[in-house]
């Protein structure tokens, strides 16, 4: 990996975590990068320019002009030359600057005016990072696409040990490149995906849903994002951000509406993934009040469920390519297979409840990619590793 002629405007704001963006420095710079830095004022308290410029053989910007004689810099030039844009550290005042667009100085001009990607790492005392208008302005940046580095745990500037360091600048380093490094063998493909739960309502305050965090689904999106790829996530309720421009989530509640949603996208599709955990069963009714608790049991009448696998195996073309899951409790293999033909699936990806972090909710997955002709055992990895090797298998038949 590197990131060899990547040409990276490098944000430094007014946190105590400046002194390490000189570390930073060398090591983008180790990497191949050329790198320009844009500081803030408060940021210049922190570190000082001459040091900055000594390790990137550039002058530092800072101001809107460049000195006394009509000449300025230009923020919209930077935005074009950039490969990138890092903001490290990232203060709570300047995250609140980007996400409502408050544009009083040199760094906050630069990032409106980019167009390569912005990549975010936070630094911060612990209650600044908790307080909400942190938590809503960092979402508001995912919404626009950019990447936040999420700070670590550890002890503080303020001495007190909480959330808010800003990440190592090794590990920064380390996600620029690995963004770089992505091969975008999924250019111009169109995917779908299914994550999460259906939650079936009983009545206005009642479902029937299950445990599925929808974090498998969501990796798999960004991984097929990261790619290249035109993700369509059909999530149905869960507490999960999307983090991706390529991604365009459709919000969905029951499995009539995942159908719906997900039938409707695979027509224009090159290959689907059905990662949702979907009831196989709603209610035969539902009660428009709510239903009272009476001396007598309450029998809930319930009917089978559409299968979403099964019905996009029987609209695939031949150029589409679709993809299961299973979650099995026993005879997994066994089971998978014949879901494998009866959903007419190119590939089936395998869990079993059996294995110890596998499944819901946790963050990691085992999983064994089965297919007509082959069978692949994975060992235990985190979920986005999971991801890769999915794709990975998508990729060579896409
Ligand atoms: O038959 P079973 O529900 O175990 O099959 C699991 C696979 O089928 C998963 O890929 C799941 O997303 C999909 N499925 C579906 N629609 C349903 C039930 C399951 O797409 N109604």
């Amino acid at each position: 990996m590197s990131l060899q002629g990547k040409k990276i405007v490098l944000g430094i704001t007014g946190s105590i975590a400046a002194y390490k963006a000189a570390v930073l420095i060398r090591l983008l710079i180790k990497k191949g990068a050329e790198v320009q830095v844009v500081i803030t004022p408060a940021g210049k308290e922190f570190i000082t320019p001459i040091t900055l410029s000594a390790l990137t053989s550039k002058p530092v910007i800072s101001d809107f002009f460049a000195q006394r004689d009509g000449s300025w810099h230009s923020h919209v030039a930077l935005g074009q030359w950039a490969d990138a844009m890092l903001i490290a550290p990232a203060t709570a005042s300047t995250i609140g600057k980007m996400a409502h667009g408050v544009a009083d100085n040199m760094l906050i001009t630069t990032y409106l005016s980019m167009k390569a990607p912005v990549f975010v790492a936070p630094a911060m005392d612990l209650d600044m990072f908790a307080h909400p208008s942190t938590a809503a302005n960092l979402n508001t940046l995912r919404s626009y696409g950019n990447y936040i580095i999420e700070p670590t745990e550890g002890e503080l500037a303020s001495h007190l040990v909480g959330k808010g360091r800003m990440e190592e600048p090794e590990n920064i380093a380390e996600y620029l490149e690995r963004y770089f490094s992505k091969s975008k063998e999924l250019v111009g493909k169109k995917v779908v995906i299914t994550a999460g739960p259906t939650y079936e309502k009983i009545d206005p305050v009642r479902f029937i849903g299950n445990y599925s965090s929808g974090k498998m689904g969501f990796a798999l999106a960004e991984e097929c994002a990261a790619r290249g790829a035109e993700v369509t996530l059909v999530a149905g309720p869960v507490q999960l951000q999307t983090n991706h421009p390529n991604i365009r989530r459709i919000n969905v509640e029951s499995c009539a509406e995942m159908y719906a949603a997900t039938t409707e996208a695979f027509k224009e599709a090159h290959a689907a993934i059905l990662c949702a955990a979907v009831a196989d069963f709603t209610p035969e009714n539902t009660s428009d009040t709510k239903i009272k608790r009476e001396a007598d049991d309450l029998v809930l009448q319930l009917k089978p469920t559409q299968d979403i696998a099964a019905a996009l195996g029987r609209m695939k073309q031949p150029h589409q390519c679709l993809v299961g899951f299973a979650l099995e409790t026993n005879d997994e293999v066994a089971h998978a297979q014949d879901k494998l033909q009866r959903k007419n699936l190119d590939f089936i990806v395998l869990n079993s409840l059996r294995d110890a972090g596998a499944g819901f909710r946790h963050d990691t997955n085992k999983i064994t990619i089965i297919s007509t002709t082959e069978s692949k055992e994975y060992p235990l990895k985190t979920k986005s590793e999971v991801a890769k090797d999915i794709v990975d298998e998508l990729s060579k038949r896409s």
